[in-house]
């Protein structure tokens, strides 16, 4: 008697329960719309919203895209030379460097970019460049770090490419006496990269083995120095027109990867910096000592899954890191003012020199981002900026 009251009430409350669920995930649904409806709606009016191009006296030369695309939509125009405000300093800016970052801007990819309030349909800022070295012309009234005619290099809040930007004075520091402006300018993004990569998540110890994979590129170049001025044991892996290059580097060992596979060696190492990303992570796993850390700079180019590019592999490192002993993780970097005065010193003392590949004048700035896409950089792209300034 009892099991049946039980059996009864059971299937009375089953249904009431089925119901119960029903509504819990139509109301989950309904919230998931409404969220993808609102930041649709978000993404599409920030994407309607271009920034203005400034234009009138006093101007300067700068580049402009409106549109995202091939390094075609890249123009150069005159706009309106900017004034600093308190916490600024107007920098003549004398040489900016390309990164991947760059036209990862110009082109709108991965297109989640876009959606993250890069702009949906046009790139909101239509102004490009991060990295520069120049000199400083004039300083907001908060600003007493710096005077001018200070030669400084570091950030130009995405508008270095160009005769003048108004940085923020956290993001430059002096540039040290025996750098040259190119050299300067080929450092922010790239070294702090390597710099962050390799002490911050790497946590790199002298007599550590430590892998750099893409050892020839922007980042690769100031890796193995850095690597090697934390007293590392560093192998790189570039191809064969770079072996010389890398080794002129300091690294202690070269992989020539168009000849040798490293994920199938014997060696194993306790860091590994990737700046590929496109080789399967289990062979990274492979390589790397029990306790061995991989830190994931970037990978891929232009012809990578549009949609979300090589954002896809961070998410498979972070999936697979909690079951393994060694750390996976990806990094990105930071521009900070400390890091940039960490780079300077080791520039002053001689154990890193910016490795420059090819100078292009402002006026080709499509040469030099093509060039840069293609993704066999030899250190890093420089723009140097003319001397046709105007006052
Ligand atoms: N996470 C962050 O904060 C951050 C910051 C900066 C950059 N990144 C990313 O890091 C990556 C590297 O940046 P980068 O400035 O160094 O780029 P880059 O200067 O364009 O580097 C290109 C280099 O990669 C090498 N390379 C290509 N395929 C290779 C392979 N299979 N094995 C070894 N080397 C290979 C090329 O050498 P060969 O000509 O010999 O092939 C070339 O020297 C990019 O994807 C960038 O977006 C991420």
């Amino acid at each position: 008697m009892s099991t049946n009251l039980t059996t009864e009430s059971t299937a009375e409350k089953s249904p009431r329960r089925k119901g119960k669920i029903r509504r819990v995930f139509r109301w989950a649904f309904y919230l998931i719309i409404l969220l993808i409806g609102g930041f649709a709606i978000y993404a599409w009016a920030t994407g309607a919203r271009q920034e203005p191009i400034e234009t009138g006296d006093p101007h300067m030369k700068a580049v402009v895209y409106t549109n995202y695309g091939s390094p075609d939509v890249l123009e150069i125009r005159d706009v309106k030379k900017p004034v600093p405000n308190d916490d600024q300093v107007l920098v003549k800016i004398r040489a900016a460097s390309l990164n991947p970052l760059d036209w990862h801007y110009m082109e709108g990819t991965p297109y989640i970019m876009r959606a993250m309030g890069v702009g949906l349909r046009k790139p909101k800022s239509p102004r490009l460049g991060v990295d520069l070295a120049g000199q400083v012309e004039a300083v907001g009234k908060n600003v007493t770090e710096f005077k001018p005619g200070d030669e400084v290099f570091g950030t130009g809040h995405g508008a270095a490419f160009a005769e003048y930007v108004c940085a923020n004075k956290t993001k430059l520091v002096l540039k040290p006496a025996n750098l040259t402006f190119e050299q300067a300018a080929a450092v922010p993004i790239a070294a702090l990269t390597a710099l962050q990569g390799l002490r911050d998540k790497g946590k790199v110890q002298p007599g550590q083995k430590v892998l750099i994979n893409g050892a020839s590129g922007g980042v690769g170049t100031f890796a193995v120095q850095i690597a090697k001025s934390f007293g590392a044991d560093v192998t790189g892996v570039c191809s064969t027109r770079n072996v010389d290059l890398v080794r002129s580097l300091g690294a202690d060992h070269v992989i020539d990867y168009t000849k040798e596979d490293f994920m199938k060696s014997n060696e194993r190492y306790d860091v590994i910096l990737d700046n590929v990303g496109t080789q399967p992570l289990l062979g990274f796993k492979r390589v790397l000592k029990p306790k061995g850390i991989y830190v994931l700079i970037g990978g891929g180019g232009p012809n990578d899954g549009r949609l979300v590019g090589s954002l896809a592999r961070p998410i498979k490192t972070m999936l697979m890191s909690p079951f393994i002993s060694q750390k996976m993780g990806m990094m990105l970097a930071e521009i900070r003012q400390e890091d940039l005065t960490t780079m300077a010193n080791l520039m002053q003392s001689g154990k890193v020199t910016p490795v420059i590949d090819r100078a292009y004048p402002l006026s080709q700035i499509r040469e030099a981002m093509k060039y840069l896409e293609a993704g066999h950089a030899r250190g890093k792209v420089i723009l140097t900026i003319e001397e046709q300034n105007k006052t």
